[in-house]
């Protein structure tokens, strides 16, 4: 790598590797982030080759344009990944030869106080990655005490999601991170209190960037826009976000898709890839040594028929 970047890519190698199968590729980053993984595709891929870097975080983008300035085959979208196809349609490439998805956060959002994504440090309730207009701060001060207890329930896996929706509903408004943070260590106790905040933290940053819905509604047309043998190669960090893809490519390599119930195939179905990974690739020792943020990161990759 040739500067040091405030995000370390996960499973680089492994990942750049099951996506770039022909150098005169079209591949799409559809998190370029920082752009650690496009700079390995750039790399991989000749003149004639072409990359596609979504990102809505104008930010990141900016470092990625600077760090990629020697590519001259690249092109950058300042998007949302649900908007792929329109994205792509508008550069006039609608098939496309590898997909990359390296989902989450990216150590530029998560530590900088100012963008609001994390507990650790005060900053304002915001966590959006991109432009949109609903930030943290509108959802906890505005949902209803049973919307948020079924965000944290839904999207943070937590399992005191009522009580802590009802005290946040009791002791609003909310403005920064320390001050939801110091209401939930209010009722919430013990060795564990980190781990309770980082899933509300989760669940609402899943919330504010409708990340869950767009995952699957991208993933989706990913599949349909691959030429046949291009490849879809997914990073997950959590498991809400790994189900989502396991379940869409499981879906993708099958012939069927009725529920297990049904005694004779009704769905009209047909496998439109096939899988490259049996199991998911994770980081080895030495990665989540040198880089302990890839600990919960599972690799999965299709290719379509
Ligand atoms: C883990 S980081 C990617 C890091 C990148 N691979 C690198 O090596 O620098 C994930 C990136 O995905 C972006 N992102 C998350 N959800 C997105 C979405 N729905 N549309 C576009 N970008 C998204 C985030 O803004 C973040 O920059």
């Amino acid at each position: 790598m040739s500067a040091p970047y405030p995000h370390t890519p996960v499973l680089l190698n492994e990942s750049v590797d099951l996506l770039v199968t022909s150098p005169a590729g079209v591949y799409v980053d559809a998190t370029c982030g920082m752009g650690g993984h496009a700079e390995m595709i750039c790399e991989r891929i000749s003149p004639e080759g072409r990359l596609f870097c979504f990102d809505m975080d104008p930010e990141a983008l900016a470092i990625a344009r600077t760090r990629l300035a020697r590519f001259t085959n690249v092109t950058f979208m300042e998007k949302n990944y649900d908007k792929l196809k329109v994205g792509l349609f508008t550069e006039s490439h609608t098939r496309i030869d590898g997909i990359l998805y390296d989902l989450g956060v990216s150590s530029l959002e998560i530590d900088r106080a100012e963008r609001g994504f994390s507990f650790m440090q005060d900053g304002p309730l915001d966590m959006r990655m991109g432009r949109s207009k609903t930030t943290a701060a509108d959802i906890v001060n505005t949902y209803s005490r049973e919307d948020l207890t079924r965000i944290f329930r839904d999207f943070g896996e937590e399992r005191f999601s009522g009580r802590i929706a009802g005290r946040i509903v009791e002791s609003r408004p909310f403005s920064r991170t320390a001050e939801l943070a110091d209401c939930i260590r209010g009722i919430i106790h013990g060795p564990f209190i980190n781990k309770t905040l980082a899933r509300i933290f989760q669940a609402l940053r899943i919330e504010v960037n409708n990340e869950l819905e767009s995952l699957k509604k991208s993933l989706q047309t990913a599949i349909q826009i691959l030429n046949p043998g291009g490849r879809l190669v997914v990073i997950a960090y959590h498991s809400l976000e790994d189900r989502i893809v396991k379940n869409i490519f499981q879906d993708a390599v099958s012939d069927c898709i009725c529920p297990p119930q049904n005694p004779v195939c009704t769905c009209g179905h047909k496998a439109a890839a096939k899988r490259i990974t049996r199991k998911p690739l994770l980081p080895s020792e030495a990665e989540i040594r040198e880089n302990p943020r890839s600990r919960s990161a599972k690799c999965r990759a299709i290719e379509k028929l």
